[in-house]
Protein backbone atom coordinates (compact mmCIF):
# COMPACT_ATOMS: atom_id res chain seq x y z
CA UNK A 1 0.00 0.00 0.00
CA UNK A 2 2.70 2.52 1.23
CA UNK A 3 6.39 2.33 0.05
CA UNK A 4 9.31 4.12 2.12
CA UNK A 5 12.23 4.72 -0.56
CA UNK A 6 15.19 6.16 1.32
CA UNK A 7 17.29 8.86 -0.45
CA UNK A 8 20.87 7.98 -0.62
CA UNK A 9 21.94 11.59 -0.65
CA UNK A 10 21.92 11.59 3.24
CA UNK A 11 23.73 8.36 2.93
CA UNK A 12 27.52 7.96 4.40
CA UNK A 13 28.78 8.66 0.71
CA UNK A 14 32.22 6.57 2.30
CA UNK A 15 30.30 2.88 2.17
CA UNK A 16 27.33 3.39 0.10
CA UNK A 17 27.25 -0.30 -0.87
CA UNK A 18 26.79 -0.52 3.09
CA UNK A 19 23.92 1.87 3.67
CA UNK A 20 22.25 0.15 0.46
CA UNK A 21 22.63 -3.29 1.83
CA UNK A 22 21.87 -1.63 5.40
CA UNK A 23 18.59 0.44 4.77
CA UNK A 24 16.91 -2.02 2.10
CA UNK A 25 17.73 -5.21 5.15
CA UNK A 26 16.25 -2.61 7.77
CA UNK A 27 12.87 -2.67 6.10
CA UNK A 28 12.94 0.29 3.56
CA UNK A 29 10.93 -0.56 -0.04
CA UNK A 30 12.52 1.40 -3.23
CA UNK A 31 16.01 3.24 -3.16
CA UNK A 32 15.32 6.84 -4.28
CA UNK A 33 18.74 8.10 -5.85
CA UNK A 34 18.98 11.83 -6.16
CA UNK A 35 21.27 12.76 -9.12
CA UNK A 36 22.28 16.33 -9.46
CA UNK A 37 23.96 18.56 -12.45
CA UNK A 38 25.17 21.69 -10.75
CA UNK A 39 23.04 23.36 -13.73
CA UNK A 40 19.66 22.66 -12.80
CA UNK A 41 19.93 22.65 -9.70
CA UNK A 42 23.23 24.07 -7.46
CA UNK A 43 24.27 20.52 -6.09
CA UNK A 44 26.41 17.63 -7.50
CA UNK A 45 25.96 14.15 -7.03
CA UNK A 46 26.15 10.80 -8.63
CA UNK A 47 25.52 9.51 -12.24
CA UNK A 48 24.84 6.14 -13.85
CA UNK A 49 28.06 5.07 -12.90
CA UNK A 50 27.39 4.95 -9.45
CA UNK A 51 23.85 3.65 -10.12
CA UNK A 52 25.69 0.51 -12.14
CA UNK A 53 27.68 -0.46 -9.05
CA UNK A 54 24.88 -0.17 -6.63
CA UNK A 55 22.26 -2.24 -9.24
CA UNK A 56 23.66 -5.70 -7.90
CA UNK A 57 23.71 -5.32 -4.23
CA UNK A 58 19.54 -5.54 -3.76
CA UNK A 59 16.44 -6.80 -5.64
CA UNK A 60 14.53 -3.46 -4.22
CA UNK A 61 13.79 -1.10 -7.29
CA UNK A 62 16.21 2.04 -7.45
CA UNK A 63 14.15 4.88 -8.09
CA UNK A 64 15.98 7.42 -10.32
CA UNK A 65 15.01 11.38 -9.50
CA UNK A 66 16.84 13.35 -12.52
CA UNK A 67 17.64 16.70 -11.59
CA UNK A 68 19.58 17.35 -14.80
CA UNK A 69 19.34 19.62 -18.17
CA UNK A 70 19.04 18.58 -20.17
CA UNK A 71 17.33 15.08 -19.50
CA UNK A 72 17.27 12.86 -22.96
CA UNK A 73 21.07 11.65 -23.05
CA UNK A 74 21.31 10.70 -19.62
CA UNK A 75 18.03 8.55 -19.77
CA UNK A 76 19.72 5.69 -21.60
CA UNK A 77 22.83 5.57 -18.98
CA UNK A 78 20.48 4.98 -15.98
CA UNK A 79 18.53 2.23 -18.39
CA UNK A 80 21.55 0.33 -18.50
CA UNK A 81 22.67 0.80 -14.97
CA UNK A 82 19.57 -1.15 -13.93
CA UNK A 83 17.27 2.09 -12.94
CA UNK A 84 13.44 0.54 -12.28
CA UNK A 85 11.72 4.08 -12.08
CA UNK A 86 12.82 7.47 -13.49
CA UNK A 87 12.00 11.32 -13.04
CA UNK A 88 12.46 14.18 -14.43
CA UNK A 89 11.69 18.17 -14.49
CA UNK A 90 9.58 18.93 -16.77
CA UNK A 91 11.21 22.53 -17.09
CA UNK A 92 14.33 20.39 -17.82
CA UNK A 93 13.49 18.55 -20.82
CA UNK A 94 12.45 20.70 -24.49
CA UNK A 95 10.12 17.46 -25.21
CA UNK A 96 8.63 16.34 -22.17
CA UNK A 97 5.94 13.60 -24.39
CA UNK A 98 9.83 12.57 -25.88
CA UNK A 99 11.53 12.32 -23.08
CA UNK A 100 8.88 9.84 -21.23
CA UNK A 101 8.74 7.76 -24.12
CA UNK A 102 12.69 7.11 -23.88
CA UNK A 103 12.04 6.01 -20.29
CA UNK A 104 9.56 3.67 -20.94
CA UNK A 105 10.64 2.31 -24.23
CA UNK A 106 14.11 1.37 -22.37
CA UNK A 107 11.84 -0.64 -19.95
CA UNK A 108 11.94 1.80 -17.00
CA UNK A 109 8.89 3.14 -15.21
CA UNK A 110 8.65 7.18 -15.96
CA UNK A 111 7.47 9.96 -13.91
CA UNK A 112 7.34 13.50 -14.13
CA UNK A 113 9.06 15.18 -10.91
CA UNK A 114 7.13 18.77 -10.18
CA UNK A 115 8.88 21.26 -8.02
CA UNK A 116 6.50 23.35 -5.34
CA UNK A 117 5.70 26.26 -7.77
CA UNK A 118 4.90 24.11 -10.66
CA UNK A 119 1.21 23.53 -11.82
CA UNK A 120 -0.37 20.45 -12.12
CA UNK A 121 -1.49 21.17 -15.03
CA UNK A 122 2.12 20.07 -17.05
CA UNK A 123 0.49 16.52 -16.20
CA UNK A 124 -2.59 17.34 -18.54
CA UNK A 125 -1.30 16.22 -22.16
CA UNK A 126 1.08 13.05 -20.20
CA UNK A 127 -1.12 11.02 -18.59
CA UNK A 128 -0.77 8.19 -21.05
CA UNK A 129 2.62 8.05 -20.35
CA UNK A 130 3.13 8.49 -16.63
CA UNK A 131 3.63 5.65 -14.41
CA UNK A 132 4.03 7.85 -11.25
CA UNK A 133 4.74 11.35 -10.54
CA UNK A 134 6.72 12.95 -7.87
CA UNK A 135 5.64 16.12 -6.43
CA UNK A 136 8.59 18.46 -4.38
CA UNK A 137 7.63 19.53 -1.09
CA UNK A 138 10.70 21.18 -0.95
CA UNK A 139 13.29 22.70 -3.35
CA UNK A 140 15.35 20.40 -5.75
CA UNK A 141 18.64 20.29 -4.64
CA UNK A 142 19.65 19.79 -0.99
CA UNK A 143 18.69 16.64 2.23
CA UNK A 144 17.23 18.43 5.20
CA UNK A 145 14.82 21.17 4.41
CA UNK A 146 11.47 21.40 5.41
CA UNK A 147 8.31 20.25 4.53
CA UNK A 148 6.33 22.91 2.37
CA UNK A 149 2.70 22.91 4.12
CA UNK A 150 1.07 23.75 1.01
CA UNK A 151 2.18 20.22 -0.49
CA UNK A 152 -0.54 19.24 1.78
CA UNK A 153 -3.61 21.04 -0.64
CA UNK A 154 -1.47 20.54 -3.37
CA UNK A 155 -0.72 16.16 -3.04
CA UNK A 156 -5.04 16.31 -2.45
CA UNK A 157 -5.42 17.89 -5.95
CA UNK A 158 -2.97 15.02 -7.68
CA UNK A 159 -4.75 12.42 -5.86
CA UNK A 160 -7.94 13.50 -7.09
CA UNK A 161 -6.34 14.04 -10.70
CA UNK A 162 -4.69 10.58 -10.71
CA UNK A 163 -8.04 9.12 -9.28
CA UNK A 164 -9.69 10.72 -11.77
CA UNK A 165 -7.46 8.98 -14.90
CA UNK A 166 -7.70 5.48 -12.69
CA UNK A 167 -10.96 5.46 -13.62
CA UNK A 168 -11.10 6.51 -16.65
CA UNK A 169 -8.25 4.46 -18.22
CA UNK A 170 -8.16 1.68 -15.21
CA UNK A 171 -4.36 2.59 -14.64
CA UNK A 172 -3.19 3.52 -11.02
CA UNK A 173 -0.44 6.01 -10.82
CA UNK A 174 1.72 6.32 -8.10
CA UNK A 175 2.08 9.46 -6.08
CA UNK A 176 5.27 10.07 -4.04
CA UNK A 177 6.37 12.87 -2.32
CA UNK A 178 10.17 14.11 -2.12
CA UNK A 179 11.60 16.70 0.63
CA UNK A 180 11.19 17.03 4.74
CA UNK A 181 9.06 13.79 5.12
CA UNK A 182 9.20 12.71 8.96
CA UNK A 183 7.80 10.50 11.52
CA UNK A 184 6.20 13.59 12.97
CA UNK A 185 4.39 14.29 9.03
CA UNK A 186 4.30 11.33 7.15
CA UNK A 187 1.05 10.36 8.26
CA UNK A 188 -0.73 14.06 7.19
CA UNK A 189 1.40 14.19 3.66
CA UNK A 190 -0.30 10.01 3.49
CA UNK A 191 -4.05 11.02 4.33
CA UNK A 192 -3.13 14.01 2.09
CA UNK A 193 -2.88 11.25 -1.12
CA UNK A 194 0.86 10.47 -1.09
CA UNK A 195 1.34 6.47 -1.53
CA UNK A 196 5.27 6.84 -1.97
CA UNK A 197 7.31 8.76 0.38
CA UNK A 198 10.78 9.57 0.02
CA UNK A 199 13.24 10.62 3.25
CA UNK A 200 16.61 11.45 3.19
CA UNK A 201 17.63 13.14 6.35
CA UNK A 202 14.90 11.56 8.35
CA UNK A 203 16.63 7.99 7.43
CA UNK A 204 20.23 8.45 7.24
CA UNK A 205 20.25 10.62 10.15
CA UNK A 206 18.35 8.21 12.71
CA UNK A 207 20.57 5.06 12.53
CA UNK A 208 20.88 3.47 16.17
CA UNK A 209 23.47 5.34 19.04
CA UNK A 210 25.03 2.14 19.25
CA UNK A 211 25.25 1.40 15.29
CA UNK A 212 24.80 4.58 13.01
CA UNK A 213 24.02 2.45 9.97
CA UNK A 214 21.00 0.49 10.95
CA UNK A 215 17.98 2.24 10.32
CA UNK A 216 15.21 -0.48 11.31
CA UNK A 217 13.80 1.68 14.18
CA UNK A 218 13.50 4.81 12.14
CA UNK A 219 11.81 2.79 9.11
CA UNK A 220 9.46 0.85 11.83
CA UNK A 221 8.55 4.13 13.33
CA UNK A 222 7.43 5.88 9.75
CA UNK A 223 5.68 2.58 8.88
CA UNK A 224 3.78 2.33 12.31
CA UNK A 225 2.78 6.07 11.80
CA UNK A 226 1.40 4.93 8.33
CA UNK A 227 -0.20 2.14 9.90
CA UNK A 228 -2.69 5.01 11.95
CA UNK A 229 -3.89 6.82 8.22
CA UNK A 230 -7.56 4.89 7.26
CA UNK A 231 -7.82 4.53 3.80
C1 LIG B 1 16.10 17.05 -2.83
C2 LIG B 1 16.02 15.58 -3.11
C3 LIG B 1 15.44 14.78 -2.03
C4 LIG B 1 16.21 14.82 -0.73
C5 LIG B 1 15.24 14.62 0.39
O1 LIG B 1 16.43 17.72 -4.00
O2 LIG B 1 15.27 15.34 -4.28
O3 LIG B 1 15.25 13.43 -2.45
O4 LIG B 1 17.20 13.84 -0.63
O5 LIG B 1 15.93 14.79 1.57
P1 LIG B 1 15.18 15.05 2.95
O6 LIG B 1 14.29 13.86 3.17
O7 LIG B 1 16.28 15.19 3.90
O8 LIG B 1 14.36 16.30 2.76
ZN1 LIG C 1 14.72 13.22 -4.77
Amino acid sequence: MYRLAPSLLSADFSRLGEEVENVIASGADWIHFDVMDNHYVPNLTFGPLVCKAIRPLTKAPIDVHLMVKPVDRIISGFIEAGADFISFHPEASEHIDRSLALIRDGGAKAGLALNPATPLHVLDHVMERLDFVLLMSVNPGFGGQTFIPGTLAKLTAARARLDAWGQKSGRRLLLEVDGGVKADNIADIARAGADTFVAGSAVFGAGHDSDPHRYDTIIARLRAELATVNT
